[in-house]
């Protein structure tokens, strides 16, 4: 079965937002796909790893003319890319040579918070490295890291530092799917940007509290990018990086996407589909087969009726493996049914967000739950106005399994690991939620304006031998 419509309903979609910025196509000349490196290890032994990522400012030629001020890790825009293998300990060294504080969070890595997760509450000050330690254990997936200091996240992210980070195990290595990096294996990272007439970006004059968007798509840091393809199958690991921005994409020739995976990891089977809508902080692997083009023809991505990204078609060796039915059985817990139902209410718009009708504390804690135990989560979204807008909601700490939206079955590329998910206006999602580590961890819209404007809580997983673990909390006040 392929599925030829969104899952979402257009009432939904972001331009029906007063404040929405249709994607032009630039006049700046195609370039070829940035596809970040590889991040190298600074040393390794069989069972650790040792890196280094640097917050640096920069300057990034993205248009022809002058260069763009921009911020990366590792480089001047976004970020090499960082590859966990499950199952090892890493020590990562984290520097910061900007002219702030800022934070290093691994969205979707299953780490302790407050420190290591890399919310709010772990800022790394210029001149004042600080290393973080811990093994990672989960499946293979998409991640990324972004900064998120409050409430900052917005213009640091706005700013370049977000960075493709892939885990892989050894379950997804077995199956056949493409994973030869930079070649059939690509991060597509979705972000849009307004240059102004000295290609600069100008994040205060752009800034919209329900959400910041700007009028040119930016894949990878590119501009008007093509990628060359030589090889019949590509795997596209998406991400919308972008600070408001949902994409609607879709191939030319309605192409059918296959997609294999979602933000924590393999689907249980591929879902086949010709048009993916992705909200803000979602990843979607798809599987693109260019098995009918012949070398010199053309394939483009659309976000709407917007030419994104192009894939120019070399000749290729032909492939015939098949994606199994099966990719992965998703085995999570039950929840006890003793358990209370945690609620999380996403209200308001532009400077009225809040969660549960607070804004964002950072010294308080909104909600607790035990370690180890599987409890369910209801997100509601009551924006009803004006056809409302949805809020990506996501949850550090680990990844959720959703259960239903307003009773109903989830969308069908939903049955996976998910620690982000689009909330429909006037929907409750229910989903349930294991933490594998304790410490406190935040919850928010991912629209990270609204995040940054405090459609933001926390909770405590807390364990029997400290309920009540104190943590060094960093309030808002002394930044
Ligand atoms: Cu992607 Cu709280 O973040
Ligand atoms: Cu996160
Ligand atoms: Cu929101």
């Amino acid at each position: 079965k392929v599925y030829n419509n969104y899952f979402f309903n257009e009432s939904a979609y972001d331009y029906h937002d007063g404040g929405y910025i249709p994607l032009e196509v630039s006049d700046a000349p195609e370039s070829k796909l940035n596809i970040p490196e590889v991040l190298k290890p600074d040393k390794e032994t069989d069972t650790d790893i040792w890196y280094t990522v640097e917050a640096q400012p920069g300057e990034t030629q993205i248009l022809p003319g002058k260069k763009t001020k921009t911020w990366g890790y590792n480089q001047s825009l976004l970020g090499k890319t960082i590859i966990y293998e499950s199952g090892k300990n890493y020590h990562v060294t984290l520097k910061n040579t900007l002219p702030e504080l800022t934070t290093f969070h691994w969205h979707g890595l299953d780490v302790p918070g407050p420190y290591v997760d890399g919310g709010c509450h772990a800022p790394v000050f210029p001149g004042k490295p600080s290393e973080i330690n811990f093994k990672v254990d989960q499946p293979a997936a998409t991640l990324w890291l972004h900064a998120h200091p409050c409430p900052l996240t917005g213009w640091d992210v706005w700013h370049g530092l977000a960075a493709p980070v892939i885990v892989k195990d050894q379950e997804e290595a077995k199956l056949p799917l493409p994973r030869n990096y930079g070649v059939d294996d690509i991060p597509v990272i979705l972000q849009d940007r307004t240059f102004d007439e000295n290609n600069q970006w100008n994040y205060d004059k752009d800034y919209d509290p329900d959400g910041t968007e700007g009028k040119t798509a930016l894949i990878n840091g590119t501009v008007n990018p093509y990628f060359d393809v030589t090889t019949q199958k590509v795997r596209l690991r998406f991400l919308d990086g972008s600070n408001r921005r949902e994409w609607r994409l879709h191939l030319s020739d309605d192409l059918v996407m296959t997609q294999v995976a979602s933000d924590g990891g393999i689907l249980p089977e591929p879902v086949y589909m010709t048009k993916l809508m992705i909200t803000c902080a979602e990843r979607a692997e798809v599987i693109l087969d260019f098995g009918k083009y012949k070398p010199g023809d053309e394939v483009t991505l659309y976000s709407d009726d917007t030419p994104i990204l192009k894939f120019k078609i070399h000749a290729f060796a032909p492939d015939n493996t098949e994606i199994p039915d099966q990719l992965t059985k998703i085995d999570y817990p039950e929840v006890d049914p003793s358990a209370p139902v945690h609620q999380v209410v996403m209200s308001g718009t532009d400077e009225e967000v809040e969660i549960n009708g607070k804004k964002f504390g950072m010294m308080r804690i909104d909600d607790r739950q035990e370690l180890g135990k599987t409890e369910y989560w209801d997100i509601t979204n009551t924006n009803d106005c004006c056809g409302g807008m949805i809020h990506p909601y996501h949850t550090h700490g680990g990844q959720f399994k959703v259960i239903s939206r307003n009773g109903k079955a989830p969308y069908p590329n939903e049955h996976g690991y998910k620690d982000t998910i689009g909330v429909n206006a006037g929907e409750t999602v229910r989903v349930k939620m294991r933490f594998n580590y304790p410490g406190i961890f935040m919850y928010h819209c991912h629209i990270i304006e609204h995040e940054d404007g405090g459609m933001m809580a926390q909770m405590q997983v807390w364990t029997k031998d400290d309920p009540h673990k104190k943590y060094k909390l960093m309030d808002m006040k002394t930044l």
